[in-house]
């Protein structure tokens, strides 16, 4: 009884009463522009809109082994929306994952980041919602296993895994990573998809921050030194691959990198200069120049290979797919469609990225504007995707097959592209 009551008195947070909605004239330009540019590096719509539907008004469906979570409708409507919420209101949530009504949000609104956004940024952001057009949209119920639907119980989880607190910088580092540091940590919340979970869905801390993750069906891969790319990515590499959604050695960010690729292009070039000098520092900073030209070379001698008559049936019948597109020259790496060697996706222990591109292609807002690549899936069977994928692993790396692949294919086409 009394740890029930304990409990309660833990979990219980006041409702802060509604207010009248900000005028837009309230705010300076240069405030909102600011918030955009917040907004659009913390992925807020990203998350708070549906393919085709109205910006910022909820309803984006996020699975997780716990059951799926709708998002809400964060549009200054007063009754379905934020319209009501005062600025000190939206700061709670953001910092303590608490609604306007005091119930405890999920940890799938990732504000065991945003809690280290500063007041003025989350002012910004708040000054930015409330000058967008307001949807009327009640949120979708969610669907999370009994009884992890019951909102007080957030506050157990959050003694466990959640402090609150702003981005402190590092005195060991200057002021460029540590700007680095809170886009990363605090807005993009970039370890939300490429730090693995323990089994209560927090994020590993320590050394397995980075080491890559399982998120809506992709793999996002490590970002430290265990990046599974044969060439290591530098600061130059990472600039074009997260900025012009297209590294000449990595590829283009695909699924759910996609659009937190294009959400980054609102950084100013100091921010990407920041953000680019913490992400190269987590890998233990720059490769060495002859690594990079060793892994070149070795890409190249694939490609050799593959420009005489093919012998190998599996080899003909990637020439016939994929080479077309995929291939280098004999002097150097093709720029935009290299050959697929050095992509992560070939390497990776996970198979779920390359089968995915196979089979649901790249559209045109993914990516570099305008880079597309079509989708096999409607004209393969699984096996052929298999086919593929196996022939891949085995001549453009050295590591072990994957296991199941046709079974794996299946399952993937099943799950379908996905919202992202
Ligand atoms: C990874 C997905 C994701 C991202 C990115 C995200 N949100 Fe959310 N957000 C959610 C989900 C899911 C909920 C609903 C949580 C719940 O019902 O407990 C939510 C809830 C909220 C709420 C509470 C609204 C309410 O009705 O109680 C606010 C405010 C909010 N988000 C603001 C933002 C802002 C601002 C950003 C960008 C800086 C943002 N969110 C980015 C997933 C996200
Ligand atoms: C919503 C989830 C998500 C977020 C947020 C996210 N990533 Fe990713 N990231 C992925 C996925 C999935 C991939 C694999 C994409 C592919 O194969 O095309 C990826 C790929 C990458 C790669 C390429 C790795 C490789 O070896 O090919 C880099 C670098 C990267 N992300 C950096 C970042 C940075 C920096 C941030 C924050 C600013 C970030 N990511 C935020 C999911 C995410
Ligand atoms: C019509 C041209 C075209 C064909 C044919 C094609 N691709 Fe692509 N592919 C592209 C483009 C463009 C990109 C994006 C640039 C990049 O990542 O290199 C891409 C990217 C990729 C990527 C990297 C995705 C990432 O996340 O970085 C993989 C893997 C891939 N293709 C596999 C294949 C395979 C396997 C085949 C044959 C079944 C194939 N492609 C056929 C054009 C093509």
């Amino acid at each position: 009884m009394v740890g029930l009551l304990g409990f309660v008195a833990l979990a219980w947070r006041p409702a802060i009463p509604e207010v009248a909605t900000p005028l837009p004239s309230s705010f300076s330009a240069d405030l909102l522009a600011r918030g955009a540019t917040l907004a659009s590096v913390g992925y807020c719509s990203t998350c708070h809109s549906v393919k085709g539907g109205q910006l910022f008004a909820g309803g984006y469906a996020m699975k997780s082994p716990f059951g799926t979570l709708y998002s809400t409708n964060i549009t200054p409507d007063r009754e379905t929306g934020i319209g009501a919420w005062s600025k000190d209101a939206f700061r709670r949530a953001m910092h303590e994952g608490v609604a306007r009504d005091g119930s405890h949000l999920f940890p799938g609104f990732p504000y065991d980041h945003f809690t280290k956004i500063s007041d003025d940024d989350v002012d910004a952001i708040y000054a930015f919602l409330m000058t967008q057009p307001a949807v009327h949209a009640p949120a979708h119920p969610n669907e999370l296993m009994f009884p992890l639907g019951i909102r007080a119980l957030q506050a157990g989880w959050k003694l466990l895994f959640f402090r609150s607190g702003r981005f402190e910088p590092s005195t060991d580092h200057d002021a460029q990573w540590n700007r680095g540091a809170y886009i990363a940590e605090a807005l993009s919340h970039c370890s939300a998809c490429h730090t693995p979970r323990n089994p209560l869905g927090a994020e590993w801390g320590g050394a397995s921050r980075y080491t890559g993750a399982s998120v809506d069906g992709w793999f996002a891969p490590a970002i430290t030194a265990a990046n599974p790319s044969p060439i290591p990515w530098t600061p130059d590499e990472l600039r074009a691959y997260l900025f012009q959604g297209l590294s000449r050695f990595h590829g283009t960010p695909s699924g759910p990198m996609s659009p937190a690729a294009h959400g980054l292009t609102a950084l100013s070039i100091s921010d990407q200069d920041a953000l680019v000098t913490y992400i190269a520092s987590l890998r233990g900073g720059n490769a060495p120049p002859q690594a990079v030209a060793d892994a070149i070379t070795r890409a190249l001698d694939v490609s050799a290979a593959n420009t005489g008559r093919q012998i190998d049936p599996d080899a003909r019948f990637y020439v016939e797919a994929c080479a077309s597109c995929h291939y280098n020259g004999r002097a150097g790496i093709n720029p935009s469609r290299p050959d697929l060697a050095l992509n992560s996706a070939v390497h990776l222990a996970d198979s779920a990225n390359l089968i995915r591109v196979i089979l649901f292609g790249i559209d045109a807002p993914e990516g570099a504007g305008g880079v597309v690549m079509p989708a096999f899936g409607p004209g393969f069977s699984d096996a052929e995707v298999a086919r593929i994928a196996a022939y891949l692993r085995r001549t453009r790396t050295n590591e072990p097959p994957w296991p199941n692949l046709e079974k794996t294919v299946g399952k993937i086409r099943a799950q379908g592209k996905g919202e992202g």
